[in-house]
Protein backbone atom coordinates (compact mmCIF):
# COMPACT_ATOMS: atom_id res chain seq x y z
CA UNK A 1 0.00 0.00 0.00
CA UNK A 2 1.89 3.30 -0.88
CA UNK A 3 1.83 6.11 1.11
CA UNK A 4 2.54 9.94 0.27
CA UNK A 5 3.57 12.97 2.67
CA UNK A 6 3.92 16.52 1.68
CA UNK A 7 4.65 19.99 3.51
CA UNK A 8 4.10 23.68 2.62
CA UNK A 9 6.08 26.13 4.31
CA UNK A 10 6.51 29.59 4.42
CA UNK A 11 10.23 29.72 3.88
CA UNK A 12 13.05 28.25 1.65
CA UNK A 13 14.72 25.74 3.87
CA UNK A 14 16.16 22.00 4.55
CA UNK A 15 13.04 20.07 3.70
CA UNK A 16 14.81 16.98 3.48
CA UNK A 17 15.03 15.69 7.26
CA UNK A 18 11.37 16.26 7.45
CA UNK A 19 10.34 14.37 4.03
CA UNK A 20 12.74 11.75 5.43
CA UNK A 21 11.28 11.17 8.81
CA UNK A 22 8.22 11.47 6.80
CA UNK A 23 8.69 8.38 5.12
CA UNK A 24 9.95 6.39 7.77
CA UNK A 25 6.80 6.83 9.46
CA UNK A 26 4.80 5.70 6.22
CA UNK A 27 7.55 2.70 5.78
CA UNK A 28 5.19 0.07 8.22
CA UNK A 29 2.73 0.35 5.35
CA UNK A 30 5.29 -1.80 3.43
CA UNK A 31 6.94 -0.30 0.32
CA UNK A 32 9.32 -1.40 -2.29
CA UNK A 33 10.55 2.37 -3.56
CA UNK A 34 10.81 5.67 -2.47
CA UNK A 35 11.28 9.18 -3.78
CA UNK A 36 10.84 12.65 -2.43
CA UNK A 37 10.62 16.08 -4.36
CA UNK A 38 10.99 19.63 -3.47
CA UNK A 39 9.80 23.20 -4.98
CA UNK A 40 12.46 26.07 -4.91
CA UNK A 41 10.56 29.68 -4.57
CA UNK A 42 12.81 30.11 -7.43
CA UNK A 43 10.78 27.49 -9.75
CA UNK A 44 13.10 24.89 -9.31
CA UNK A 45 12.29 21.70 -8.18
CA UNK A 46 15.01 18.72 -6.99
CA UNK A 47 12.94 15.43 -7.55
CA UNK A 48 15.27 12.50 -6.16
CA UNK A 49 13.90 8.66 -6.43
CA UNK A 50 14.39 4.86 -6.58
CA UNK A 51 13.85 1.51 -5.18
CA UNK A 52 15.18 0.28 -2.11
CA UNK A 53 14.43 1.00 1.84
CA UNK A 54 14.07 4.57 3.09
CA UNK A 55 17.12 4.71 4.81
CA UNK A 56 19.31 3.45 1.83
CA UNK A 57 17.50 5.62 -0.81
CA UNK A 58 17.94 8.40 1.19
CA UNK A 59 21.85 8.44 2.19
CA UNK A 60 22.17 7.43 -1.86
CA UNK A 61 20.54 10.19 -2.70
CA UNK A 62 21.56 12.82 -0.02
CA UNK A 63 17.56 13.29 1.04
CA UNK A 64 18.85 14.97 3.84
CA UNK A 65 20.00 17.91 1.67
CA UNK A 66 17.20 18.72 -0.27
CA UNK A 67 15.57 22.36 0.33
CA UNK A 68 12.42 23.79 -0.99
CA UNK A 69 9.68 25.59 0.22
CA UNK A 70 7.36 22.64 -0.67
CA UNK A 71 8.15 18.64 -0.82
CA UNK A 72 6.51 15.62 -1.22
CA UNK A 73 7.81 12.03 -0.50
CA UNK A 74 6.12 8.93 -1.48
CA UNK A 75 6.58 5.38 -0.49
CA UNK A 76 5.44 3.23 -3.72
CA UNK A 77 3.76 -0.30 -3.29
CA UNK A 78 3.79 -2.03 -6.98
CA UNK A 79 0.61 -3.63 -8.06
CA UNK A 80 1.25 -3.60 -11.47
CA UNK A 81 4.36 -2.89 -13.18
CA UNK A 82 8.12 -3.91 -11.30
CA UNK A 83 9.50 -1.79 -9.32
CA UNK A 84 11.67 0.61 -10.81
CA UNK A 85 13.64 4.02 -10.74
CA UNK A 86 11.09 5.36 -13.38
CA UNK A 87 8.01 3.48 -11.87
CA UNK A 88 8.69 5.07 -8.12
CA UNK A 89 7.06 8.26 -7.18
CA UNK A 90 7.16 11.56 -7.57
CA UNK A 91 6.58 12.48 -11.47
CA UNK A 92 6.96 15.04 -12.99
CA UNK A 93 4.43 16.29 -16.21
CA UNK A 94 5.90 16.38 -19.79
CA UNK A 95 7.76 19.70 -19.12
CA UNK A 96 8.39 19.41 -15.82
CA UNK A 97 6.72 22.58 -13.98
CA UNK A 98 4.01 19.83 -11.82
CA UNK A 99 5.03 16.90 -9.67
CA UNK A 100 2.98 14.72 -7.78
CA UNK A 101 2.48 11.32 -6.06
CA UNK A 102 -0.52 9.21 -5.42
CA UNK A 103 -1.47 6.64 -3.06
CA UNK A 104 -3.84 3.50 -4.53
CA UNK A 105 -4.71 2.73 -8.20
CA UNK A 106 -5.76 4.31 -11.18
CA UNK A 107 -7.66 1.39 -12.52
CA UNK A 108 -7.61 3.06 -16.45
CA UNK A 109 -4.12 3.92 -16.07
CA UNK A 110 -3.29 1.92 -19.13
CA UNK A 111 -5.48 3.53 -21.55
CA UNK A 112 -5.16 6.82 -20.13
CA UNK A 113 -1.32 6.43 -20.76
CA UNK A 114 -2.40 5.56 -24.54
CA UNK A 115 -4.19 9.05 -24.19
CA UNK A 116 -1.54 11.14 -23.02
CA UNK A 117 0.82 10.25 -25.44
CA UNK A 118 -1.65 10.17 -28.40
CA UNK A 119 -1.79 14.07 -27.21
CA UNK A 120 1.87 14.88 -27.06
CA UNK A 121 2.55 14.15 -23.30
CA UNK A 122 5.99 12.66 -22.31
CA UNK A 123 4.82 9.17 -20.35
CA UNK A 124 8.22 8.19 -18.71
CA UNK A 125 6.95 5.12 -16.40
CA UNK A 126 4.37 2.63 -16.60
CA UNK A 127 3.19 3.84 -12.92
CA UNK A 128 -0.70 5.17 -12.70
CA UNK A 129 0.52 8.18 -10.55
CA UNK A 130 2.29 9.95 -13.33
CA UNK A 131 -1.23 9.44 -14.81
CA UNK A 132 -2.12 11.72 -12.27
CA UNK A 133 -0.16 14.26 -13.06
CA UNK A 134 -0.64 14.00 -16.93
CA UNK A 135 -4.77 13.88 -16.22
CA UNK A 136 -3.89 17.50 -14.35
CA UNK A 137 -1.33 18.38 -16.81
CA UNK A 138 -4.00 18.25 -19.59
CA UNK A 139 -6.36 20.77 -18.26
CA UNK A 140 -3.40 23.19 -17.25
CA UNK A 141 -2.42 23.39 -20.67
CA UNK A 142 -6.13 24.47 -21.68
CA UNK A 143 -5.98 27.61 -19.65
CA UNK A 144 -7.77 26.28 -16.34
CA UNK A 145 -6.06 26.86 -13.27
CA UNK A 146 -4.86 24.10 -10.81
CA UNK A 147 -8.22 23.91 -9.01
CA UNK A 148 -10.37 23.68 -11.96
CA UNK A 149 -8.06 21.20 -13.40
CA UNK A 150 -7.83 18.87 -10.94
CA UNK A 151 -11.63 18.99 -11.29
CA UNK A 152 -11.55 18.07 -14.05
CA UNK A 153 -9.05 15.86 -13.45
CA UNK A 154 -11.16 13.57 -11.68
CA UNK A 155 -13.44 12.44 -14.29
CA UNK A 156 -11.12 11.20 -16.34
CA UNK A 157 -9.33 8.95 -13.44
CA UNK A 158 -10.95 5.95 -12.27
CA UNK A 159 -10.21 4.14 -9.23
CA UNK A 160 -9.64 4.57 -5.39
CA UNK A 161 -6.76 7.24 -4.96
CA UNK A 162 -5.59 9.61 -3.43
CA UNK A 163 -2.96 12.63 -4.84
CA UNK A 164 -0.47 15.56 -4.11
CA UNK A 165 0.70 17.89 -6.29
CA UNK A 166 2.24 20.73 -6.59
CA UNK A 167 3.31 23.62 -9.34
CA UNK A 168 6.39 25.94 -9.93
CA UNK A 169 5.49 29.49 -9.80
CA UNK A 170 2.97 28.80 -6.88
CA UNK A 171 3.49 28.73 -3.36
CA UNK A 172 0.44 26.34 -2.35
CA UNK A 173 0.12 22.36 -2.90
CA UNK A 174 -2.72 20.38 -3.84
CA UNK A 175 -4.47 17.53 -2.47
CA UNK A 176 -7.48 15.53 -3.60
CA UNK A 177 -9.15 11.99 -2.03
CA UNK A 178 -11.07 9.53 -3.86
CA UNK A 179 -11.22 5.69 -1.88
CA UNK A 180 -7.79 6.36 -0.38
CA UNK A 181 -6.57 7.89 2.50
CA UNK A 182 -6.00 11.56 3.57
CA UNK A 183 -5.71 14.14 6.31
CA UNK A 184 -3.95 17.42 6.56
CA UNK A 185 -2.28 18.82 9.47
CA UNK A 186 -2.04 22.32 10.29
CA UNK A 187 0.98 23.56 11.92
CA UNK A 188 2.79 27.17 12.86
CA UNK A 189 3.71 28.01 9.54
CA UNK A 190 3.71 25.00 7.57
CA UNK A 191 0.61 23.04 6.69
CA UNK A 192 0.95 19.11 5.41
CA UNK A 193 -1.13 16.15 4.10
CA UNK A 194 -0.94 12.92 4.39
CA UNK A 195 -2.20 9.04 3.61
CA UNK A 196 -1.31 7.99 7.07
CA UNK A 197 -1.97 10.12 10.35
CA UNK A 198 1.25 8.95 12.02
CA UNK A 199 3.23 10.83 9.56
CA UNK A 200 1.66 14.16 10.35
CA UNK A 201 1.43 13.50 14.36
CA UNK A 202 5.13 14.41 15.38
CA UNK A 203 4.67 17.60 12.94
CA UNK A 204 1.17 19.48 15.06
CA UNK A 205 -1.84 17.55 16.89
CA UNK A 206 -4.23 19.73 14.76
CA UNK A 207 -5.64 17.95 11.94
CA UNK A 208 -8.34 18.28 9.26
CA UNK A 209 -10.30 15.08 7.65
CA UNK A 210 -10.58 15.31 4.25
CA UNK A 211 -13.40 13.39 3.12
CA UNK A 212 -13.96 11.57 -0.46
CA UNK A 213 -14.45 13.64 -3.68
CA UNK A 214 -12.66 16.77 -1.54
CA UNK A 215 -9.76 18.86 -3.17
CA UNK A 216 -7.33 20.47 -0.58
CA UNK A 217 -5.02 23.79 -1.12
CA UNK A 218 -2.34 23.93 1.41
CA UNK A 219 -0.55 27.02 2.32
CA UNK A 220 2.01 27.82 4.86
CA UNK A 221 -0.98 29.06 6.97
CA UNK A 222 -3.88 26.55 6.64
CA UNK A 223 -5.85 24.84 4.13
CA UNK A 224 -9.01 25.19 2.40
CA UNK A 225 -11.22 22.03 1.30
CA UNK A 226 -13.47 22.34 -1.77
CA UNK A 227 -15.74 19.97 -3.25
CA UNK A 228 -14.78 18.44 -6.37
CA UNK A 229 -18.52 17.79 -7.73
CA UNK A 230 -19.45 22.04 -7.76
CA UNK A 231 -15.89 23.98 -6.74
CA UNK A 232 -17.42 25.38 -4.27
CA UNK A 233 -15.97 25.57 -0.82
CA UNK A 234 -16.20 23.32 2.52
CA UNK A 235 -16.23 24.21 6.26
CA UNK A 236 -14.77 21.71 8.49
CA UNK A 237 -13.26 22.33 12.06
CA UNK A 238 -9.99 21.25 12.57
CA UNK A 239 -9.59 18.30 15.34
CA UNK A 240 -7.01 18.18 18.19
CA UNK A 241 -5.59 14.48 18.43
CA UNK A 242 -4.73 13.63 22.60
CA UNK A 243 -3.96 10.08 21.32
CA UNK A 244 -0.54 8.44 21.52
CA UNK A 245 0.68 7.34 17.62
CA UNK A 246 0.93 4.06 18.52
CA UNK A 247 -3.35 4.38 17.97
CA UNK A 248 -2.71 6.62 15.05
CA UNK A 249 -0.39 3.55 13.42
CA UNK A 250 -3.55 1.12 14.59
CA UNK A 251 -6.00 3.74 13.13
CA UNK A 252 -7.91 4.39 16.17
CA UNK A 253 -8.16 0.31 17.40
CA UNK A 254 -6.40 -1.39 19.98
CA UNK A 255 -4.56 -4.45 17.90
CA UNK A 256 -3.78 -4.11 14.19
CA UNK A 257 -5.98 -7.43 13.85
CA UNK A 258 -9.03 -5.44 14.43
CA UNK A 259 -7.78 -2.39 11.86
CA UNK A 260 -7.67 -5.03 9.33
CA UNK A 261 -10.63 -7.00 9.86
CA UNK A 262 -12.32 -3.21 9.71
CA UNK A 263 -10.37 -2.69 6.49
CA UNK A 264 -11.90 -5.82 4.51
CA UNK A 265 -14.91 -3.83 3.13
CA UNK A 266 -12.55 -0.95 1.70
CA UNK A 267 -9.44 -3.69 0.14
CA UNK A 268 -12.41 -5.81 -1.46
CA UNK A 269 -13.80 -2.44 -3.32
CA UNK A 270 -10.09 -1.59 -4.14
CA UNK A 271 -9.28 -5.28 -5.67
CA UNK A 272 -13.05 -5.52 -7.81
CA UNK A 273 -11.56 -1.91 -9.46
CA UNK A 274 -8.66 -3.59 -9.77
CA UNK A 275 -9.52 -6.60 -11.19
CA UNK A 276 -12.67 -5.07 -13.35
CA UNK A 277 -10.09 -3.24 -15.21
CA UNK A 278 -7.15 -5.09 -15.41
CA UNK A 279 -5.45 -6.07 -18.58
CA UNK A 280 -3.93 -9.12 -16.48
CA UNK A 281 -6.94 -10.85 -15.85
CA UNK A 282 -8.01 -12.29 -19.35
CA UNK A 283 -5.15 -14.12 -20.03
CA UNK A 284 -4.76 -15.19 -16.57
CA UNK A 285 -8.37 -17.07 -17.05
CA UNK A 286 -7.56 -17.90 -20.35
CA UNK A 287 -4.79 -20.21 -18.97
CA UNK A 288 -6.83 -21.62 -16.13
CA UNK A 289 -9.73 -22.50 -18.99
CA UNK A 290 -7.07 -24.36 -21.63
CA UNK A 291 -5.41 -26.36 -18.44
CA UNK A 292 -5.32 -30.32 -18.20
CA UNK A 293 -5.94 -30.19 -14.56
CA UNK A 294 -5.43 -26.99 -12.86
CA UNK A 295 -4.09 -27.01 -8.97
CA UNK A 296 -4.73 -24.17 -6.37
CA UNK A 297 -1.56 -25.06 -3.66
CA UNK A 298 -1.24 -22.61 -0.59
CA UNK A 299 -0.71 -22.68 3.02
CA UNK A 300 -3.12 -22.10 6.02
CA UNK A 301 -5.03 -19.30 5.30
CA UNK A 302 -4.18 -19.16 1.79
CA UNK A 303 -4.92 -22.72 1.44
CA UNK A 304 -8.41 -21.88 3.02
CA UNK A 305 -8.82 -19.49 0.29
CA UNK A 306 -7.91 -22.51 -2.73
CA UNK A 307 -10.22 -24.60 -1.02
CA UNK A 308 -13.06 -22.05 -1.20
CA UNK A 309 -11.54 -21.11 -4.58
CA UNK A 310 -12.21 -24.84 -5.97
CA UNK A 311 -15.79 -24.90 -4.50
CA UNK A 312 -16.59 -21.33 -6.49
CA UNK A 313 -14.58 -23.05 -9.94
CA UNK A 314 -17.31 -25.98 -9.50
CA UNK A 315 -20.48 -23.51 -8.92
CA UNK A 316 -19.76 -20.83 -11.00
CA UNK A 317 -17.82 -22.27 -14.10
CA UNK A 318 -18.50 -25.91 -13.98
CA UNK A 319 -15.12 -26.78 -13.75
CA UNK A 320 -12.87 -28.95 -11.29
CA UNK A 321 -9.53 -27.58 -9.68
CA UNK A 322 -7.56 -29.39 -6.81
CA UNK A 323 -6.78 -27.58 -3.82
CA UNK A 324 -3.44 -28.52 -2.15
CA UNK A 325 -1.71 -27.90 0.53
CA UNK A 326 1.78 -26.32 -1.17
CA UNK A 327 4.24 -29.38 0.96
CA UNK A 328 1.63 -32.14 -0.28
CA UNK A 329 1.46 -31.09 -3.65
CA UNK A 330 5.09 -32.14 -4.20
CA UNK A 331 5.18 -35.94 -3.38
CA UNK A 332 1.21 -36.35 -4.19
CA UNK A 333 1.11 -34.30 -7.86
CA UNK A 334 4.37 -33.25 -8.82
CA UNK A 335 5.40 -36.24 -10.15
CA UNK A 336 2.54 -36.30 -12.56
CA UNK A 337 2.26 -32.99 -13.75
CA UNK A 338 3.09 -31.48 -17.11
CA UNK A 339 3.08 -28.40 -19.48
CA UNK A 340 -0.76 -29.09 -19.99
CA UNK A 341 -1.45 -28.36 -16.24
CA UNK A 342 -2.02 -24.91 -14.11
CA UNK A 343 -1.39 -24.61 -10.86
CA UNK A 344 -2.52 -21.19 -9.07
CA UNK A 345 0.27 -20.29 -6.05
CA UNK A 346 -1.91 -18.30 -3.12
CA UNK A 347 0.36 -16.55 -0.62
CA UNK A 348 0.01 -13.42 1.30
CA UNK A 349 3.63 -12.54 1.86
CA UNK A 350 5.25 -14.74 -1.46
CA UNK A 351 7.99 -15.80 0.67
CA UNK A 352 6.30 -18.72 2.16
CA UNK A 353 9.02 -21.84 1.66
CA UNK A 354 6.66 -24.31 1.51
CA UNK A 355 4.48 -22.42 -1.44
CA UNK A 356 8.07 -21.85 -2.91
CA UNK A 357 9.60 -25.26 -3.07
CA UNK A 358 6.31 -26.35 -4.88
CA UNK A 359 6.31 -23.32 -7.16
CA UNK A 360 9.88 -24.92 -8.53
CA UNK A 361 8.76 -28.42 -8.74
CA UNK A 362 6.00 -27.68 -10.49
CA UNK A 363 8.55 -25.33 -12.71
CA UNK A 364 11.32 -28.46 -13.08
CA UNK A 365 8.29 -30.07 -14.77
CA UNK A 366 7.53 -27.76 -17.17
CA UNK A 367 3.76 -26.50 -15.39
CA UNK A 368 2.74 -22.96 -15.55
CA UNK A 369 3.05 -20.87 -12.77
CA UNK A 370 0.14 -17.81 -12.27
CA UNK A 371 0.03 -16.87 -8.21
CA UNK A 372 -2.22 -14.48 -6.22
CA UNK A 373 0.43 -13.12 -4.02
CA UNK A 374 -0.40 -9.84 -1.47
CA UNK A 375 3.41 -8.77 -1.18
CA UNK A 376 5.01 -6.83 -3.96
CA UNK A 377 8.24 -7.64 -5.04
CA UNK A 378 7.66 -10.94 -3.41
CA UNK A 379 9.67 -14.10 -4.27
CA UNK A 380 6.33 -15.33 -5.90
CA UNK A 381 5.80 -12.22 -7.41
CA UNK A 382 8.36 -12.40 -9.19
CA UNK A 383 9.31 -16.32 -9.96
CA UNK A 384 5.79 -17.05 -11.33
CA UNK A 385 4.76 -17.18 -14.85
CA UNK A 386 1.93 -14.42 -14.30
CA UNK A 387 -0.05 -13.07 -11.39
CA UNK A 388 -2.47 -10.94 -9.82
CA UNK A 389 -2.22 -8.90 -7.12
CA UNK A 390 -4.45 -8.61 -4.04
CA UNK A 391 -3.96 -5.28 -3.65
CA UNK A 392 -5.18 -5.39 0.18
CA UNK A 393 -1.82 -3.15 1.51
CA UNK A 394 0.67 -4.81 4.54
CA UNK A 395 -1.22 -6.97 6.55
CA UNK A 396 0.86 -6.77 10.06
CA UNK A 397 -1.15 -8.81 12.33
CA UNK A 398 -0.08 -12.62 12.39
CA UNK A 399 -3.60 -13.97 11.84
CA UNK A 400 -4.04 -13.09 8.18
CA UNK A 401 -7.79 -11.54 7.81
CA UNK A 402 -8.26 -9.40 5.06
CA UNK A 403 -5.73 -11.26 2.51
CA UNK A 404 -8.11 -14.15 2.75
CA UNK A 405 -11.00 -12.22 1.89
CA UNK A 406 -9.57 -11.18 -0.72
CA UNK A 407 -7.79 -14.18 -2.39
CA UNK A 408 -10.98 -15.95 -2.00
CA UNK A 409 -12.65 -12.26 -3.62
CA UNK A 410 -9.79 -13.31 -6.46
CA UNK A 411 -10.89 -16.36 -7.22
CA UNK A 412 -14.67 -15.64 -7.16
CA UNK A 413 -14.28 -13.16 -9.29
CA UNK A 414 -11.84 -15.48 -11.61
CA UNK A 415 -14.83 -18.57 -11.53
CA UNK A 416 -17.82 -15.87 -12.70
CA UNK A 417 -15.27 -15.03 -16.11
CA UNK A 418 -14.62 -18.40 -16.58
CA UNK A 419 -17.64 -19.39 -16.42
CA UNK A 420 -18.66 -16.54 -19.07
CA UNK A 421 -20.35 -14.93 -16.32
CA UNK A 422 -21.30 -11.35 -15.43
CA UNK A 423 -19.18 -10.00 -11.85
CA UNK A 424 -21.46 -7.53 -11.59
CA UNK A 425 -23.13 -9.82 -8.50
CA UNK A 426 -19.94 -9.02 -6.50
CA UNK A 427 -20.55 -5.28 -6.68
CA UNK A 428 -22.74 -5.01 -3.45
CA UNK A 429 -19.31 -7.30 -1.38
CA UNK A 430 -18.17 -4.34 -0.18
CA UNK A 431 -21.36 -2.60 1.60
CA UNK A 432 -22.21 -6.14 2.58
CA UNK A 433 -19.20 -6.39 4.48
CA UNK A 434 -19.68 -3.01 6.25
CA UNK A 435 -23.23 -4.21 7.26
CA UNK A 436 -22.19 -7.45 8.52
CA UNK A 437 -19.24 -5.84 10.93
CA UNK A 438 -21.89 -3.78 12.73
CA UNK A 439 -24.34 -6.19 12.77
CA UNK A 440 -22.21 -9.16 13.80
CA UNK A 441 -20.22 -7.67 16.16
CA UNK A 442 -22.72 -7.02 19.20
CA UNK A 443 -23.71 -10.67 18.89
CA UNK A 444 -20.19 -11.68 18.73
CA UNK A 445 -19.54 -9.79 22.14
CA UNK A 446 -22.97 -11.51 23.76
CA UNK A 447 -21.27 -14.95 23.00
CA UNK A 448 -17.81 -14.30 24.13
CA UNK A 449 -18.49 -14.96 27.36
CA UNK A 450 -19.99 -18.43 26.79
CA UNK A 451 -17.13 -19.36 24.95
CA UNK A 452 -14.27 -17.86 26.88
CA UNK A 453 -13.30 -21.10 29.18
CA UNK A 454 -13.91 -23.74 26.35
CA UNK A 455 -10.58 -25.05 25.33
CA UNK A 456 -12.04 -27.38 23.27
CA UNK A 457 -14.64 -26.77 20.06
CA UNK A 458 -14.98 -28.07 16.46
CA UNK A 459 -16.51 -25.57 13.98
CA UNK A 460 -18.65 -27.35 10.92
CA UNK A 461 -19.28 -26.19 7.34
CA UNK A 462 -20.37 -27.83 4.16
CA UNK A 463 -20.09 -27.09 0.52
CA UNK A 464 -19.27 -23.20 0.36
CA UNK A 465 -18.89 -22.71 4.15
CA UNK A 466 -16.65 -25.77 4.66
CA UNK A 467 -13.17 -24.00 4.15
CA UNK A 468 -14.60 -21.02 6.18
CA UNK A 469 -14.93 -23.64 9.22
CA UNK A 470 -11.59 -24.56 8.20
CA UNK A 471 -10.53 -20.72 8.40
CA UNK A 472 -12.51 -19.86 11.32
CA UNK A 473 -10.83 -22.98 13.28
CA UNK A 474 -7.29 -22.11 12.27
CA UNK A 475 -8.30 -18.46 13.71
CA UNK A 476 -9.44 -19.73 17.13
CA UNK A 477 -6.64 -21.68 17.46
CA UNK A 478 -4.13 -19.24 16.67
CA UNK A 479 -5.43 -15.83 18.16
CA UNK A 480 -7.10 -18.18 21.77
CA UNK A 481 -4.73 -21.19 21.76
CA UNK A 482 -7.96 -23.35 22.06
CA UNK A 483 -7.97 -26.46 20.38
CA UNK A 484 -10.80 -25.96 17.75
CA UNK A 485 -11.07 -28.25 14.99
CA UNK A 486 -12.67 -27.64 11.24
CA UNK A 487 -14.63 -30.43 9.67
CA UNK A 488 -17.12 -31.55 6.81
CA UNK A 489 -20.38 -31.01 9.10
CA UNK A 490 -21.47 -34.63 7.59
CA UNK A 491 -18.10 -35.88 8.58
CA UNK A 492 -18.68 -35.24 12.70
CA UNK A 493 -20.67 -38.46 12.81
CA UNK A 494 -18.20 -40.65 11.92
CA UNK A 495 -16.22 -40.29 14.78
CA UNK A 496 -15.76 -36.70 16.47
CA UNK A 497 -19.27 -36.83 18.09
CA UNK A 498 -18.39 -38.70 20.64
CA UNK A 499 -16.03 -36.11 22.29
CA UNK A 500 -19.47 -34.16 22.66
CA UNK A 501 -20.81 -34.33 26.02
CA UNK A 502 -23.00 -31.86 28.21
CA UNK A 503 -22.42 -28.05 27.02
CA UNK A 504 -20.15 -28.75 24.24
CA UNK A 505 -19.34 -26.17 22.23
CA UNK A 506 -20.01 -26.71 18.47
CA UNK A 507 -20.39 -23.78 15.29
CA UNK A 508 -21.89 -23.99 12.62
CA UNK A 509 -20.90 -21.84 8.93
CA UNK A 510 -24.30 -22.02 7.09
CA UNK A 511 -25.04 -21.17 3.49
CA UNK A 512 -28.32 -20.61 2.63
CA UNK A 513 -28.94 -23.56 0.19
CA UNK A 514 -27.31 -26.23 2.99
CA UNK A 515 -29.52 -25.41 6.00
CA UNK A 516 -31.35 -29.20 5.64
CA UNK A 517 -27.84 -30.90 5.71
CA UNK A 518 -26.77 -28.57 8.69
CA UNK A 519 -29.97 -28.91 10.75
CA UNK A 520 -29.45 -32.77 10.45
CA UNK A 521 -25.93 -31.91 12.13
CA UNK A 522 -26.88 -29.66 14.46
CA UNK A 523 -29.27 -31.93 16.04
CA UNK A 524 -27.12 -35.03 16.22
CA UNK A 525 -25.25 -32.67 18.91
CA UNK A 526 -27.93 -31.31 20.36
CA UNK A 527 -29.48 -33.93 21.52
CA UNK A 528 -26.05 -35.35 23.42
CA UNK A 529 -26.00 -32.02 25.47
CA UNK A 530 -23.81 -30.12 22.98
CA UNK A 531 -23.93 -26.33 22.70
CA UNK A 532 -24.94 -25.28 19.36
CA UNK A 533 -24.13 -21.92 17.37
CA UNK A 534 -24.83 -21.69 13.96
CA UNK A 535 -23.79 -18.38 11.41
CA UNK A 536 -25.75 -17.81 8.32
CA UNK A 537 -28.41 -15.70 7.02
CA UNK A 538 -32.18 -15.54 9.09
CA UNK A 539 -33.37 -18.72 8.75
CA UNK A 540 -36.06 -19.81 11.17
CA UNK A 541 -34.81 -23.80 10.82
CA UNK A 542 -32.14 -22.76 12.40
CA UNK A 543 -33.67 -20.62 15.05
CA UNK A 544 -35.64 -22.80 16.16
CA UNK A 545 -32.70 -26.18 16.42
CA UNK A 546 -29.91 -24.03 17.09
CA UNK A 547 -29.31 -22.52 20.49
CA UNK A 548 -27.72 -19.71 19.01
CA UNK A 549 -27.91 -17.92 15.98
CA UNK A 550 -25.48 -15.34 14.56
CA UNK A 551 -27.40 -13.51 11.51
CA UNK A 552 -25.86 -12.52 8.26
CA UNK A 553 -27.18 -9.95 5.98
CA UNK A 554 -29.15 -11.87 2.93
CA UNK A 555 -27.13 -11.61 -0.07
CA UNK A 556 -26.08 -13.85 -3.25
CA UNK A 557 -25.36 -17.11 -1.75
CA UNK A 558 -22.07 -16.85 -3.13
CA UNK A 559 -21.34 -14.11 -0.91
CA UNK A 560 -22.09 -15.83 2.27
CA UNK A 561 -18.88 -17.60 3.03
CA UNK A 562 -16.91 -14.37 2.81
CA UNK A 563 -19.69 -12.43 4.81
CA UNK A 564 -19.41 -16.07 7.40
CA UNK A 565 -15.95 -15.36 8.10
CA UNK A 566 -15.94 -11.91 9.71
CA UNK A 567 -17.81 -13.48 12.59
CA UNK A 568 -15.40 -16.12 13.44
CA UNK A 569 -12.50 -13.76 13.10
CA UNK A 570 -14.00 -11.25 15.58
CA UNK A 571 -15.36 -14.31 17.86
CA UNK A 572 -10.90 -15.32 17.60
CA UNK A 573 -10.02 -11.80 18.10
CA UNK A 574 -12.43 -11.09 21.50
CA UNK A 575 -11.61 -15.11 22.70
CA UNK A 576 -8.03 -14.41 22.15
CA UNK A 577 -7.97 -10.83 24.48
CA UNK A 578 -10.47 -12.33 27.10
CA UNK A 579 -8.45 -15.16 27.68
CA UNK A 580 -5.24 -12.59 28.39
CA UNK A 581 -3.20 -13.06 24.44
CA UNK A 582 -2.27 -10.41 22.37
CA UNK A 583 -3.94 -10.95 18.95
CA UNK A 584 -1.71 -9.41 16.85
CA UNK A 585 1.62 -11.87 17.58
CA UNK A 586 0.66 -15.19 18.77
CA UNK A 587 3.05 -17.27 21.03
CA UNK A 588 5.38 -19.56 18.51
CA UNK A 589 4.11 -18.11 15.50
CA UNK A 590 5.67 -15.68 12.76
CA UNK A 591 3.74 -14.14 9.95
CA UNK A 592 6.02 -15.30 7.44
CA UNK A 593 7.41 -19.22 7.34
CA UNK A 594 10.31 -19.13 5.03
CA UNK A 595 11.69 -22.47 6.56
CA UNK A 596 10.64 -26.11 5.47
C1 LIG B 1 -2.94 -17.48 9.05
O1 LIG B 1 -3.61 -16.68 9.96
C2 LIG B 1 -1.54 -17.74 9.29
N1 LIG B 1 -0.81 -16.81 9.98
C3 LIG B 1 -0.84 -18.74 8.37
O2 LIG B 1 -1.61 -19.89 8.34
C4 LIG B 1 -0.56 -18.28 6.93
O3 LIG B 1 -1.77 -18.16 6.23
C5 LIG B 1 0.37 -19.28 6.24
O4 LIG B 1 1.59 -19.35 6.95
C6 LIG B 1 0.63 -18.95 4.79
O5 LIG B 1 1.23 -17.71 4.64
P1 LIG B 1 1.28 -16.98 3.23
O6 LIG B 1 -0.12 -16.69 2.81
O7 LIG B 1 2.09 -15.76 3.48
O8 LIG B 1 1.95 -17.92 2.27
Amino acid sequence: MCGIFGIVTDKEQPLGPILLEAGRRLAYRGYDSVGCATLHADGAIDLRKDVGKVNEVAARLHFEEMTGTRGMTQLRWATFGKPSQVNSQPHLDSDGDLVGAHNGNVVNNAELREQFSAEGMTVRSTNDGESCVHAVERYVDQGYDMLQAIRHAYRDLEGDYSFIIGRVGEECLYAFKKGSGLVVGIGEGATFASSDLPSILPLTRHILRVRDGEIVVLRPEGAALYSVEDGLPIQREVEVITESMDWAVKGGYAHFMLKEIHEQPQVAAELLHLLEASEHVQPFVERMAGARNLYFIGCGTSYHACSLGAVYLAQAAGRSAIPILAPQFIPQYAPAVGPDDVGIFVSQSGETKDVLSALYAAQRRGMTALALVNVSGSTLMNESDHYLPLACGYEISVPATKTFTNQALAFLFLALRMGGRSTEALAPLPELLEQTLAQVEPQVAALEPQLVSHDDLYCLGYGLTYPIALEGALKLKEVTYAHCEGMLSTEFKHGPLSAVDEGYPVLFVVGQEDVPVIVSGINEIACRGGRTIAIGVEDARLRTNAQECITLPPSDPLLTPLLATLPLQLLSYRLGLARGYDPDFPRNLSKTLTVD
